[in-house]
């Protein structure tokens, strides 16, 4: 495979959460979230684990940013644990949890590594849930805008890239759809009206950094969408309709209305009045209000017109509720898988990301999430990971071939800087490029980490300019 090469000022980071990693769960005045009670349910995480210690990143936080510094990262992207700032979601703030992310974000700069901050990465404070429905609630618009502009007044100063929230679809479908994850909900309709929320969410607190925030403080702020590849199964008519009705249903419900002002056209077809609909002022609002597309990507699967009665099918996968959209979901058997069974398809990225360059207009994408778990061991003090050096190495090489090709490709964060709790399979996927021991918390850089490091090492880097 010939070298990698990206263009000068290519933004090279990686990525974590703040549940994922934080713990210290109840330390220094933070507030429950509804992670942290949904860990407590028997059943509900792999082998009861929990968030509560984690990788101890709260006390550990300047060991991981000199190895981020000495792998010569030029981003790190982190999430703010609402909770942990607003013990309640709302009201009095609690400025041990602001200091704690002043002093990550300071020490990031001080080692030349841009903050990414996402603000909302899942553990929405367990108040909010309670008392407001959590995102089924219509007050959650003005709740996130308000911690939202917490945020923007106390680093904004210092913070100049901002994503709203993470994988609106995530917590859509896998927290109020499937109930897989928090606050463990079932439901065929409930995706749809938290999905609006989110939205209406987001678009609240861009409007505000925009006026009151950005012409100041001189950053950007956008929204980190996931979405896997779906390719034809078939090249019939049908089985293409049905790719491209899946990913409508999976990424299109989250970008169109940020790029467009409007749900895709056969969402509204099919779900007719289960989909919520934006008021004129809000589609206003809605449409272009992300100053760059974040991606979260790390599959693809093929997808086939499904002529049959859908509701009794596994629905692992969809992008969205599988009777809704009479999309078939398969993979090639051939494809190698990670320990995630996820199929490893670099092509499949390059695809999405000249998908998005072409339904958008070609905007900034940056990858903001990618990756993959191996059931990774340390053998004499070091960690081999062939498997995910091959994985970046192929993901790269076709982002590389995106960019070749026009698609405005900006950057890349590895998903992730070091083992880390996983949601519901709990501490059992190892998805980090840093090896963490959960006994001592040791980290211990894999040879993906080298990798990565070398890769950084050998491209001409030059900051862009300020937006
Ligand atoms: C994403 C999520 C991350 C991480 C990753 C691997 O969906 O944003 O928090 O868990 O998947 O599954």
């Amino acid at each position: 495979m010939s070298e990698l090469k990206f263009p000068t000022d290519f933004l090279w980071g990686t990525a974590t959460s703040a549940y994922q990693i934080e713990g210290a769960w109840a330390t220094d005045g933070k507030g429950p979230s509804i992670w942290d009670v949904f860990c407590q349910i028997p059943g509900k995480v792999n082998e009861g684990d929990t968030g509560n210690i984690a990788c101890d990143h709260y006390h550990r936080m300047k060991e991981d940013i000199a190895l981020m510094a000495d792998m010569g990262l030029k981003a790190y992207r982190f999430s703010i644990s609402w909770s942990r700032v607003l013990p309640t979601g709302q009201g009095e703030v609690n400025e041990a949890g602001i200091q704690f992310y002043s002093d990550l974000i300071d020490e990031c700069i001080k080692h030349d590594i841009e903050p990414w901050i996402t603000l909302y990465h899942w553990d929405l404070p367990l108040a909010i849930q309670f008392e407001y429905n959590g995102w089924k609630g219509p007050e959650i618009v003005q709740l996130f805008n308000d911690y939202a502009e917490l945020c923007f007044e106390r680093f904004g100063d210092r913070v100049k890239n901002w994503i709203t929230i993470n994988e609106s679809w995530v917590i859509a479908m896998l927290g109020h759809g499937q109930g897989l994850f928090a606050p463990a909900i079932t439901s065929n309709d409930d995706p749809y009206t938290v999905g609006h929320h989110i939205l209406l969410a987001h678009a609240e607190a861009v409007q505000s950094y925009r006026k009151k925030y950005q012409p100041s403080q001189g950053g950007q702020i956008g929204i980190a969408n996931n979405c896997d590849w779906r390719e034809p199964l078939t090249d019939t008519e049908a089985d293409r309709a049905a790719a491209e009705r899946a990913l409508e249903f999976f990424l299109g419900w989250f970008a169109d209305p940020v790029y467009m002002g409007d749900y895709p056209q056969c969402m509204k077809d099919r779900l007719g009045d289960r989909l919520p609909t934006f008021s004129p002022e809000e589609k206003k609002k809605l449409k272009g209000s992300s100053d760059f597309f974040g991606l979260n990507h790390y599959t693809t699967m093929y997808a086939a017109e499904n002529y049959g009665d859908m509701t009794n099918q596994n629905v692992y996968g969809n992008g969205g509720i599988a009777e809704d959209q009479h999309v078939t979901l398969s993979v090639d058997p051939s494809w190698e898988k990670t320990s995630m069974g996820w199929a490893i398809v670099p092509w499949g990225c390059r695809k999405l990301l000249q998908w998005i360059a072409d339904r958008y207009d070609n905007p900034p994408i940056y990858i903001t999430e990618n990756g993959c778990a191996f059931d990774d061991v340390v053998t004499d003090g070091k960690v081999h990971d062939p498997q995910r050096v091959d994985f970046m190495r192929g993901y790269l090489s076709e982002c590389q071939k995106a960019i070749e090709s026009g698609v405005n490709f900006k950057g890349y964060f590895a998903w992730s800087f070091m083992d880390n709790f996983e949601w519901a399979l709990g501490y059992s996927k190892r998805f980090g490029i840093h090896y963490v021991d959960f006994e001592t918390l040791e980290r211990i850089p894999k040879d993906s980490a080298k990798f990565y490091k070398s890769l950084i090492s050998k491209q001409k880097w030059v900051k862009a300019s300020a937006t």
